[in-house]
């Protein structure tokens, strides 16, 4: 049996809009399991980053409950939930920002250092394979400034992942990227997944999709499907995408 890492429980999230409350998630009930590499889905609009940000606790809830490994993290201080984040979320969003006066590699390390359990040698070690596994190796040494759009963004996904966070969120990592920089990104959460990472993406692009092994769909501020798949197999690829657009038809996509 799965273990059950993060929770929601009649999540509710409303915006003041215009003098009125704008109703986006509407009584959420969801799990996600330890070792899954789990993504929403959903039509533009219908609320998957506002949902991300009130399980990570980026954002606040209106109410109901946001549970990580037994521990209701929806009523903890800002503080409390800061370390919390710090040390077992990693993220990555569409737009990322590394450190301007840091170079790609420091990028990695100066976070991996926060990671006391780590000696400077695994961090290094780790920086360096990362790099490697999202082809941008060779520009390690440059800033930020100095490397391609796409290259800093695959360099801020090795980073949020450097610490093997517990769960790692992902918000439309691929958006903002061509079709190879958008394989090399796939292939790394591929590989950290099988590694036994957990990981929580919201992504439009099926391409992405059938990396997961289970599926939510979003609709009108409630989760209103669900599929699931083995682990992803390259051989695979062309039959998981006939069966994500089929299950995407039937929810209206
Ligand atoms: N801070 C805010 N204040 C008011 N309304 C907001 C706020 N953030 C989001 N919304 C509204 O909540 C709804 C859901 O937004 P959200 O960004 O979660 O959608 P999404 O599913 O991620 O869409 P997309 O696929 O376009 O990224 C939208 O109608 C949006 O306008
Ligand atoms: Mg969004």
């Amino acid at each position: 049996m799965k273990k059950v890492l993060l929770s929601a429980r009649d999540l509710c999230k409303s915006f003041a809009v215009n003098g009125g409350q704008n109703h986006i998630l509407d009584n959420v009930n969801v799990e996600v399991y330890e070792g899954d590499f789990t993504v929403i889905m959903g039509a533009s609009g219908s609320g998957k980053s506002t949902l991300l940000y009130c399980l990570s606790g980026m954002d606040g809830i209106t109410s109901g409950e946001v549970i990580y490994q037994e521990r209701v993290i929806s009523r903890l201080k800002e503080k409390d939930m800061t370390a919390l984040r710090a040390l077992e979320f990693g993220f990555v969003f569409q737009q990322m920002h590394l450190v301007s006066n840091l170079t790609l590699m420091e990028n990695l390390t100066v976070t991996g250092f926060l990671n006391h359990k780590k000696s400077s040698k695994d961090v290094l070690e780790r920086a360096k394979y990362l790099l490697e596994t999202v082809n941008v190796s060779e520009a390690r040494n440059r800033l930020p400034a100095q490397v391609s759009g796409g290259e800093a963004q695959r360099a801020a996904i090795a980073r949020a992942v450097i610490n093997e966070p517990g769960l790692l969120f992902a918000d439309e990592p691929t958006g903002a990227l061509n079709r190879k920089n958008t394989d090399d990104v796939l292939a790394l959460l591929s590989t950290i997944n099988e590694e036994g990472q957990s990981i929580l993406m919201v992504t439009h692009d099926i391409r992405a999709a059938i990396r997961a092994n289970r599926l939510l769909y979003l609709e009108d501020g409630k989760i209103c499907g669900e599929m699931t798949l083995p682990p992803f197999y390259y051989d695979d690829a062309k039959s998981r995408e006939t069966q994500v657009n089929s299950w995407l038809s039937s929810m209206a996509w």
